[in-house]
């Protein structure tokens, strides 16, 4: 399914509200809709349940939003945690220069595709395209140009070198998107943390910051947190929480928003032994991603050419969004950066006493993080499908289907009376509901035909949905119907219950 009907299917089956509607919203800020939190909650069960209960050496915390002003002076946020921005003095648009440079290159990359399109409709099946980008000279010069664009612009970029990247939108004639003028300020560095004020401090003193990663919460509670539960090295601690980023530009619907929630967790290694650990993090995670039964060839590691002033390797696992590749999770080794950082500014040792070598020092750490409303879309946008299905005549008819995992369907069983205006029927349907509803998030329907009732429910990607009918009445059978398979069969009501817990345990993904 595109991208513009994806989002509109989530407004309206109430996954997904642009947050404050009523007052024509607020940029990149969502709320989740009674379907969205439901998947929501069910994506971070996932990740809780085989990161922190599966592993015998992770605890989880709950941090607060609000830190120490130390923290992200400690952390590098507060001098650091930048992108340059530049203003368009006739659009008063405000734009991430780097992206409009990405932008430029994106665009000779597209004249690239164009050409490979047409050469593989010319030569047909003979048609090789490795070879043909390798030795045709037109398509060599522009690979050439989007080479060098890119070395400058990341030479730049770590340099921190604003008026290079000013004079990259000048060389190369960038105009703005909206308007088409060239009238551009000049670049500069804007911090993305937001901040706010405490009540009872004025001034600088009193300046709080809305965590823009959820990891310094760890960091500072790491001894806390040994000594509490008496971890040894190696062991990790995870949280899931939001996070606040005053992104420039903020697009493409949920995958970058200003407000978003992470998982992250840190795991806490013996110097030395940190690629190790991070090998086994890489590895472990795409693992997580895979046992949701995404197809091989929408994922792929992408690993860090430019690695953060903390990290010494990063990897991001790309997942195929609607709109491309793009990082869905970061795997990094930050060294002992953070912890160090902490000890210097908080006068305080954070040092781990190793009783297999009878030595304190600072542990390394490798850290997996990802975000919540990210894996949400990834989730959605591999789930969401329209398809040809027979309907109750044998003739051919579309369908809008959420081929979710069940362990992560919002609703994991309806119940639907045959028909509403029985009450044998009705009432039979209601004891099941009842019953059921105990165990899993179920839903009683009896507005409508059957086959619609059908369709609501794959709409929100129900993987089950119970029929009572007049056999019911006579045998306590019902018919099951498989979202995914179309099959019906008869069970007995009260296997109803196991039968759905098989196929919906989140144990099925571990
Ligand atoms: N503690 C490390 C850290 O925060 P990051 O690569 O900046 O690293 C980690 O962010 C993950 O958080 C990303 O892979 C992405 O899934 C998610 N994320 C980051 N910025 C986001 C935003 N503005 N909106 C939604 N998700 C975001």
């Amino acid at each position: 399914m595109d991208f513009k009907n994806l989002v509109a299917h989530c407004k309206e089956y109430g996954f997904i509200f642009q947050s404050s509607e009523i007052y024509d919203g607020l940029s990149a800020v969502y709320d989740y809709g009674p379907y969205g939190v439901e998947l929501k909650n069910n994506i971070k069960s996932y990740w809780w349940k085989s990161m922190v209960q599966m592993h015998e050496n992770i605890v989880g915390i709950d941090a607060a939003i609000f830190m120490h002003p130390k923290t992200w002076k400690a952390s590098g946020h507060v001098d650091a945690f930048n992108d340059p921005l530049v203003d368009n003095k006739d659009s008063k648009k405000r734009y991430r220069a780097d992206q409009l440079i990405e932008g430029y290159a994106e665009k000779i990359e597209l004249k690239i595709r164009k050409d490979v399109e047409k050469a593989a409709e010319r030569y047909g099946d003979a048609f090789d395209e490795a070879q043909f980008r390798a030795t045709n000279a037109r398509i060599i010069e522009r690979q050439n140009q989007i080479d060098a664009i890119l070395a400058r612009l990341g030479a730049a970029m770590k340099a921190g070198d604003m008026d290079d990247l000013k004079a990259q939108i000048e060389t190369y004639e960038i105009a703005c998107p909206e308007s088409g003028s060239k009238n551009w300020t000049e670049v500069r560095q804007f911090n993305l943390m937001f901040n706010t004020q405490l009540g009872n401090i004025a001034g600088e003193e009193g300046k709080l910051y809305l965590r823009p990663e959820t990891a310094q919460g760890i960091f500072v509670n790491f001894l806390n947190v040994q000594k509490s539960t008496r971890q040894k090295i190696p062991f990790g601690i995870a949280q899931i929480g939001k996070a606040f980023r005053n992104e420039i530009v903020a697009r493409q619907f949920i995958f970058r928003m200003r407000e978003f929630e992470q998982m992250e967790m840190q795991f806490f290694v013996r110097p030395g032994t940190e690629m190790e650990w991070y090998n086994y993090w890489k590895d472990a995670r795409l693992k997580w991603h895979k046992a949701l039964g995404t197809v091989d060839n929408k994922l792929r590691y992408h690993d860090h050419d430019n690695l953060a002033h903390y990290a010494n390797a990063a990897v991001d696992i790309e997942f195929d969004f609607p709109f491309g590749f793009r990082e869905l999770e970061g795997i990094h080794s930050r060294t002992d950066y953070d912890l160090t950082q902490h000890q210097a500014l908080s006068g305080k040792k954070l040092q781990y006493f190793d009783p297999e070598q009878n030595e304190n020092y600072v542990p390394y750490v490798v850290e997996t993080s990802i975000g919540c409303d990210r894996m949400f879309l990834a989730v959605l946008s591999n789930a969401l499908v329209e398809e040809a299905v027979p309907d109750a005549e044998g003739q051919e008819s579309t369908r809008v289907v959420m081929k979710l995992p069940p362990a992560l369907a919002p609703v994991k069983v309806a119940v639907l009376p045959l028909l509403k205006n029985k009450e044998a029927l009705t009432q039979a349907a209601e004891k099941i509901y009842n019953d059921l509803k105990r165990h899993f998030n179920c839903q009683y329907d009896e507005k409508d035909a059957i086959g619609r009732r059908y369709r609501r429910q794959d709409a929100i990607g129900t993987p089950y949905c119970v029929t009572v009918d007049f056999d019911t009445l006579e045998d306590n059978t019902v018919t099951i119907r498989d979202r995914d398979t179309l099959e019906q069969k008869r069970i007995k009501i009260d296997d109803i219950r196991s039968f759905v817990q098989d196929k919906v345990s989140i144990e099925n993904l571990l």
